[in-house]
């Protein structure tokens, strides 16, 4: 597995198990199938109604916690300073878990000063040792900018839409400044990388090829070579596996480059400044 150390000297497995759209049920097997592939690090939320399988799963893999990275995220409806410290606590007992490696605003609000407000729960929850880890999601740089002019603790990490159709140059540029870790989500684009007729997929292939690999382990790879964590989602093992291949690609600079200049600006998730699911004041 590749490590990411984060700005607080923790180490984060830079490939993961993403869990959004995975229902309970799905969630035990999917979870436990991936742990003894060799995944060590799992992506939930409070608003994937899957903490509990995830933690069972986690606890009967029989892996030491300590060896697994698990990340949550607060969800939108329930920004706020008390909100945010009660909400954990709640994603605890579902999991059966004593503390998270990382936990994170899933969504900014509208609002400046909630998120602040949010943010100082977040911190408390640190200082708690809740969380090893803090940050946040879906957060553009002017949130971020907003976030930093009140934080004691500075972010950890910034999860957000990163895929061949966004690569997110400049946000990962200003996080990598301030020592603030990316992770990519929607990576495969919701199967739009996989369209042969699409923009994406001609180059993808080619470059797959000349390796070997899929397109899949390709996209996975370029992220990992931009020192982005990547955690795709799937419920199916055999992708499962294929996804963990990844960790053996390397890409060259210009084949990094080649995928970079896919970028058109395209948002397959919802942009964070029209997020009207968020609590809004
Ligand atoms: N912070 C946020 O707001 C936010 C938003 C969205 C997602 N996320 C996180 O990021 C994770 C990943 O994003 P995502 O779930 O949107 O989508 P994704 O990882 O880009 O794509 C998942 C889709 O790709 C398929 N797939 C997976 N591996 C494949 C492979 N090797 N070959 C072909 N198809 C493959 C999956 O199918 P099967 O499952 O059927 O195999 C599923 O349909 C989420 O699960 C979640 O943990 C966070």
């Amino acid at each position: 597995m590749l490590y990411k150390k984060l700005s607080n000297g923790i180490n984060m497995p830079m490939l993961g198990l993403g869990t959004f759209k995975v229902t309970e049920g799905e969630a035990y097997d999917t979870v436990l199938a991936a742990l003894k592939m060799g995944y060590r690090h799992i992506d939930t939320a409070q608003v994937y109604g899957n903490e509990a399988s995830v933690g069972r799963a986690i606890k009967d893999s029989g892996i030491p916690r300590e060896d697994i990275f698990v990340t949550t995220k607060l969800s939108p409806v329930n920004l706020g300073y008390e909100e945010a410290i009660n909400e954990l606590q709640v994603s605890l007992e579902k999991m059966g878990l004593t503390y998270v490696d990382l936990y994170l605003i899933h969504w900014p609000s509208p609002s400046n000063t909630l998120n602040q407000l949010t943010w100082r729960g977040m911190e408390v929850c640190y200082e708690k040792r809740m969380a090893r880890a803090i940050g946040v999601s879906n957060f553009k740089i002017h949130h971020m900018d907003a976030l930093l002019k009140t934080a004691r603790i500075q972010p950890m990490a910034n999860q957000i839409e990163l895929h061949p159709g966004l690569y997110q140059l400049p946000t990962q540029q200003y996080l990598n400044e301030k020592n603030i870790a990316t992770i990519s989500y929607g990576p495969f684009m919701k199967g739009e990388v996989f369209l042969e007729t699409g923009p994406y997929y001609p180059v993808l292939k080619e470059i797959a090829d000349i390796h070997n690999a899929t397109v899949a382990q390709v996209i996975i790879a370029w992220g990992l070579k931009r020192g982005i964590l990547m955690i795709p989602k799937s419920v199916t093992v055999s992708r499962i596996q294929e996804n963990l291949g990844a960790l053996d690609l390397v890409l060259s600079d210009d084949e990094v480059k080649a995928i970079n200049q896919l970028n058109r600006g395209r948002r397959i998730y919802t942009d964070p400044d029209n997020n009207s699911f968020v609590k809004q004041h």
